[in-house]
C-alpha cells in the first residue's frame, strides 16, 4: 500500500492537553504565543500540511472553551482554503477535526483521543502539540514506514551530548555533590526520540488498553507511547527526526521556536 492510499484510513492524534508549568506562562503551553498564533495553531497546521491524514483528533485541557475554539477555527480554515483550491487540482486532502478532553497523564489524554476516531481507521500518528514546528518531512518519514508495512515508527535523532547515568536512591555525598554517577551509556546506541510516532491502530489500541491498569507512578514514566509498543514485543522502526521538531518546554525554547518562525529558514515545514 502506497503513503497516499493510507492517508485515508489514517489519523493524526495531537496530544495538547499538558499544564505547560515548565514553561512558566500560567496558561496551559498549547494556548501560549509562538510567532502571532499559539502553539496549538502551528502544531495543526503543520499536521494539515503534511496531507497525511484523515481525521486530526485533539486532546485540550478538560473542558477549555478558548483551545476548543481554536480548533473550530482552524477547521473553518482548512475548509476555507480547500474551497478556494477546490477545482485547481493543488487541493489536499482535508481532514475531520475532533475535539475530546484529556486526561491527567499523557497516556489518559492519548487513549480519549483513540476512542475518539472514526470508523476505518487503521494507521495512527501520535503527535505532541509540543512539538509544533515539527517539518512536513518527518510527518511523511513517519507514514512511508508504516506503508511498507512497520507496525510502530519513532523519529529520532542522534545524541550529542555524552549521557551519564545516575542512581537518585544511592545518594552522593552532600558535602561534595548532589548526584554520583553510576555509569556511562554508549552514545552511538543512543537516539533522542520525538513525535509523530506512528503505530498501526489495532496494536496501539492494545498497548494502551494494558497500560490502562498502571497505578499512579508507573503511569507518569509513560513519556511516549512507542514503550508502552515495545512492552508488547513489537518492533520499533525508528526514522530521521529534525532539530526543528524541538519540544517547546522552557522559556529558551520559546525563544528558540520563535527564532526559527522569523529566520531564514520562515515556515516550519522546512527540511532541517
Ligand atoms: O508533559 P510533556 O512535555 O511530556 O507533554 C508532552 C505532550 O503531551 C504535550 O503536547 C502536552 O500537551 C501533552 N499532554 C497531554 N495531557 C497531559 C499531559 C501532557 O495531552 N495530561
Amino acid at each position: 500500500m502506497n503513503t497516499a492510499s493510507r492517508a485515508d484510513v489514517t489519523a493524526v492524534i495531537l496530544v495538547a492537553a499538558g499544564s505547560g508549568q515548565r514553561l512558566g506562562y500560567g496558561m496551559p503551553k498549547a494556548k501560549v504565543p509562538l510567532g502571532g498564533d499559539s502553539i496549538l495553531t502551528h502544531a495543526l497546521r503543520g499536521v494539515a500540511a503534511a496531507g497525511i491524514a484523515r481525521q486530526i483528533c485533539v486532546a485540550i485541557p478538560p473542558g477549555d472553551p478558548e483551545l476548543r475554539a481554536q480548533c473550530e477555527a482552524f477547521e473553518a480554515e482548512l475548509q476555507a482554503e480547500h474551497r478556494r483550491t477546490a477545482g485547481s487540482g493543488e487541493g489536499v486532502q482535508l481532514p475531520a477535526v475532533t475535539v475530546v478532553d484529556g486526561g491527567s497523564s499523557r497516556a489518559e489524554s492519548v487513549r480519549a483521543a483513540l476512542s475518539a476516531l472514526l470508523p476505518g481507521m487503521q494507521a495512527v500518528l501520535v503527535h505532541d502539540a509540543a512539538r509544533a514546528l515539527a517539518p512536513e518531512a518527518v510527518f511523511h518519514r513517519v507514514a512511508a514506514a508504516l506503508a511498507a508495512g512497520a507496525v510502530a515508527v519513532i523519529p529520532v535523532m542522534p545524541v550529542v551530548d555524552t549521557i551519564k547515568t545516575v542512581d537518585p536512591s544511592l545518594g552522593a555525598d552532600a558535602d561534595i555533590a548532589p548526584e554520583v554517577v553510576t555509569g556511562t551509556a554508549p552514545r552511538e546506541m543512543l537516539r533522542a526520540v520525538q513525535t509523530p510516532q506512528g503505530f498501526d491502530l489495532a496494536t496501539l489500541r492494545r498497548a494502551h488498553e494494558a497500560a490502562a491498569e498502571y497505578d499512579n507512578a508507573r503511569e507518569a514514566a509513560v513519556t511516549d507511547d512507542a514503550m508502552l509498543v515495545e512492552q508488547l514485543g513489537v518492533p520499533v522502526y525508528a526514522v530521521r527526526g529534525a532539530s526543528q521538531s524541538l519540544k517547546i518546554t522552557t522559556p529558551l525554547d520559546l525563544i528558540l521556536a520563535e527564532g526559527l518562525l522569523e529566520g531564514p529558514l520562515g515556515a516550519r515545514w522546512v527540511e532541517g
